[in-house]
């Protein structure tokens, strides 16, 4: 075992040796003030930290890190923090989306340059988990995730709100005149009340209970509150089991398997998450052997029932997720569609973990046999407009709206969007299949989070307060609506999302998972004729890199050159 014996740690070349710089690497821990004795001999655990005060979701990550220390210090390790890049949700322009993949190269190379035995992986916004799942897998020391935890309820006036899912409902109401600017000032105040990561079940609420529905967060630990007390402890849990993993030799390749993956989707499927889990998990399947596709998450998706009533398909909060039982609860409903046996960063099997698992309120944690619907939350759409693929959130979705043929009204920008949107002249109606071009991974670039086409001010007046609306952009995972995304190929590089025009019929049909456009062939090839590819955005530095390597969204959205053969 590596921690007995310490030349078989990976530190172990870094600080001994005859060389000189074996000496001044040992000089230069000392330099931290530490004694030789704190870490001579003992596994090195990296405290990967996505702190910064630009991502108010993962501010307090300082606070975690303090407590992983003392677990890791308790379990006779030697801790070393060290930061990557922060992904800031809410101040990141024009999208966090173009910058995960650094965050995961920045992870991976910090791993893989530095003297670490083992890393505990401190995420919470959107994209740094996955992130840290993409650099962890790649780099392959064993690892665990500690995410930030959900921030505390909106409230105001006693009212619940959940940030994203009612903000956007909230600023709806502003747009048309029924709130003051006054209430709106207030509710500014209100609505996010703590540090931690959005509080409906979002993507970052998402990919932390995908991260341990994968196996790779201790069990419990996606949905204690960012300020409860059981986040700190479970961190300091983590820092132990960290130096455990390390004699263990418990890295992620023996925990990221087929069977996890297919558990962290069927899981994901039943809370109704986030549609960006697809991307994601596509992304950091690709750093493994075990290659996904968007079928996988269709068949998964049709087999497994969505059990878990959390905002935006539900009424509940994170926190009312949590004080339910969270995770183990829903994986112990789970057990018979779950690879019971995988192995977990615990060292326990999924079923070890969650057999036993309490649930204390059926209210938003349903039994098996007593879903709130049959299917899980995300599909996946096939057809003339989307022939590698689109996903939609069907628990979010107008349940009308899902068998549904009209109109196109069509978008060629979201700056044609967002300036006209609010136009009381905008010739729509209930019919009318809202279309929006140019936001897929390089059309924007980075696959913005923009979707979520905001209801048109025409149709909020006469009370219509959904309409399709299909577009080559991600959605964040609080929105709400019947809204088809992820269409590939993009717009950008001519998929037929781009031949769309006003007044085209279009055809949505969850139930046949279909997304036709009714134009004929020749008529089509006309409209490519007169297409021609976009200036690039970019044509130096990391966005360069970016346009050059990014993969459509049925692969993932990682770089080609980080797939793993
Ligand atoms: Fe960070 Fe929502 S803004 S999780």
């Amino acid at each position: 075992m590596a921690l007995d014996d310490p030349t078989k740690l990976r530190s172990y070349n870094w600080f001994n040796g005859k060389e000189y710089y074996n000496f001044s690497r040992r000089a230069n821990v000392r330099a931290l003030g530490v004694s030789r004795e704190a870490f001579h001999g003992k596994p090195v655990i990296g405290i990967c930290n996505s702190f910064s005060e630009m991502n108010n979701c993962n501010s307090h990550l300082r606070v975690v890190a303090d407590a992983v220390k003392r677990g890791v210090w308790s379990a006779g390790g030697f801790p070393l923090e060290f930061p990557v890049i922060s992904l800031g949700e809410q101040f990141m322009k024009p999208t966090t989306m173009l910058f995960r993949n650094l965050m995961a190269m920045d992870v991976e190379e910090s791993i893989r340059a530095n003297p670490v035995d083992g890393v505990v992986l401190l995420s919470g916004c959107d994209k740094t988990t996955p992130a840290m799942l993409m650099g962890a897998a790649s780099a392959d020391v064993p690892a665990l995730v500690v995410t930030g935890g959900p921030s505390l309820a909106g409230n105001y006036r006693g009212a619940i709100i959940g940030q994203g899912t009612d903000g956007r409902k909230i600023f709806d109401q502003y747009r048309l005149g029924r709130i003051s600017p006054e209430e709106l000032l207030e509710i500014e105040g209100c609505m996010v009340r703590s540090t931690g990561h959005c509080t409906v079940m979002g993507t970052a609420s998402t990919m932390a209970i995908v991260a341990e529905a994968l196996g790779m967060s201790l069990p419990g630990a996606a949905a204690i509150p960012a300020p409860d007390a059981r986040r700190l402890a479970i961190a300091e849990a983590s820092g132990r089991r960290a130096v455990e993993m390390v004699r263990e030799e418990l890295a992620p390749s023996k925990i990221l398997t087929r069977e996890a993956f297919e558990n962290a989707i069927t899981v994901d499927m039943a809370v109704g998450g986030s549609t960006n889990a697809v991307v994601h998990l596509l992304a950091i399947a690709g750093r493994t052997p075990h290659k996904l596709v968007l079928d996988d998450f269709d068949r998964i998706s049709r087999r497994t029932p969505f059990l878990v009533d959390v905002r935006p398909s539900g009424k509940n909060m994170m926190e009312d997720f949590f004080y339910a039982g969270g995770v183990p609860a829903v994986m112990r409903e789970l057990l018979p569609l779950l690879h019971g046996a995988n192995l977990t960063v615990n060292g326990c099997s999924v079923a070890e973990n969650v057999g036993a698992a309490p649930c204390h309120n059926r209210e938003v944690i349903r039994p098996l046999g007593e879903p709130i619907f049959g299917e899980g939350g995300t599909v996946v759409l096939r057809g003339n407009l989307c022939p590698d693929g689109a996903v939609l959130k069907q628990t979010a979705a107008s349940p009308e709206l899902c068998e549904h043929t009209g109109p196109a009204y069509v978008f060629e920008t979201y700056q044609q969007m967002h300036d006209t949107i609010d136009s009381m002249d905008l010739p729509l109606d209930r019919d009318t299949v809202l279309v929006m071009k140019g936001c897929g991974p390089k059309g924007a670039p980075g696959m913005p989070e923009w979707g979520h086409i905001p209801m048109p001010k025409v149709l909020l007046e006469r009370g219509i307060a959904d309409c399709v609306r299909i577009s080559d952009a991600r959605m964040s995972g609080t929105s709400f609506g019947t809204v088809v995304l992820h269409v590939s190929p993009e717009s950008a590089i001519l998929g037929p999302l781009a031949l769309v025009e006003t007044g085209d019929r279009i055809t949505l049909s969850v139930s046949r998972r279909n997304l036709e456009l009714h134009v004929g062939l020749e008529e089509l090839e006309r409209r490519r004729a007169r297409l021609k590819p976009a200036d690039p955005h970019y044509t130096r530095g990391y966005g360069k890199l970016f346009l050059d390597h990014v993969t459509q969204a049925h692969l993932g959205c990682d770089f080609d050159f980080l797939h793993r053969e």
